[in-house]
């Protein structure tokens, strides 16, 4: 199966040595989007330390903003809030995290360094548009997840779906381009 095909599926691929693999984020701010069935480009979002995607604004917290992001060192990538989306919130520079190969748990979430002992803060490259994670092997996977919450349009943003037999579970690729058409974020 093609690789970008796989992808869209949400299906774990290593692609390791991929000619038109392009390690380099987009050098401008960038938001980051999740696709997937029932999911068409809601973006990331955080409170300051847990992802999520969806609307923001749809959370009773003042903290919780969509996240601009631009690239660090090791290809981390750094998190800071869009206020012009939404809120005005107190963290600011954070580093995305994903668990690593051994951590048993599926958040996904940000922190104040990039160094964990078991998370990753590093290695996150794009394959075209699609943001995908190699780890400490090399290995170049796509595993990201939206789990529901309990409000409506908001979904926990988590990582490699085994052993997750939590019900409503959808396999997300996250892109930096935005839905071509904006969602509504008041509903
Ligand atoms: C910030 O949010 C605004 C409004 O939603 C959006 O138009 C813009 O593209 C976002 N900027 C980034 C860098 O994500
Ligand atoms: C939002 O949070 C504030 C402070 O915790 C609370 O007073 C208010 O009732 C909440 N509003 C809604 C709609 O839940
Ligand atoms: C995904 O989770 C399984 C089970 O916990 C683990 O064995 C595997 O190493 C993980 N894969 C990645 C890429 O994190
Ligand atoms: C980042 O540091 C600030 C200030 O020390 C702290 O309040 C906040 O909880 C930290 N955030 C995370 C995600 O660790
Ligand atoms: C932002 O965070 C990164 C990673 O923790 C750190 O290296 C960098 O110095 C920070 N930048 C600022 C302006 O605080």
């Amino acid at each position: 199966m093609h690789v970008l095909q796989s992808l869209i599926l949400g299906i774990p691929v290593a692609i390791a040595g991929s000619p038109i693999l392009v390690e380099r984020a987009p050098t401008a701010p960038f938001g980051l989007f999740a696709y997937g069935d029932g999911i068409g480009g809601a973006p990331v979002f955080t409170d300051g330390e847990g992802a999520y995607v969806g609307g923001a604004t749809h959370l009773n917290d003042s903290e919780a903003a969509q996240v601009q992001f631009i690239s660090g060192t090791d290809n981390s990538l750094l998190a800071n809030p869009n206020t012009t989306a939404g809120n005005a919130p107190t963290w600011s520079n954070l580093t995305l995290m994903v668990p690593d190969t051994t951590s048993s748990s599926h958040q996904v979430g940000f922190a104040n360094s990039t160094t964990s002992s078991d998370r990753s803060g590093s290695g996150f490259v794009f394959y075209g548009d699609f943001l995908l994670h190699k780890n400490t092997d090399g290995d170049l996977k796509a595993l990201w997840y939206a789990v529901p919450s309990d409000q409506d349009g908001i979904w926990s943003l988590n990582w490699n779906s085994t052993d997750d037999d939590t019900e409503g579970i959808v396999l997300v690729t996250l892109k930096a381009t935005p839905p071509s058409r904006e969602m509504d974020k008041d509903t």
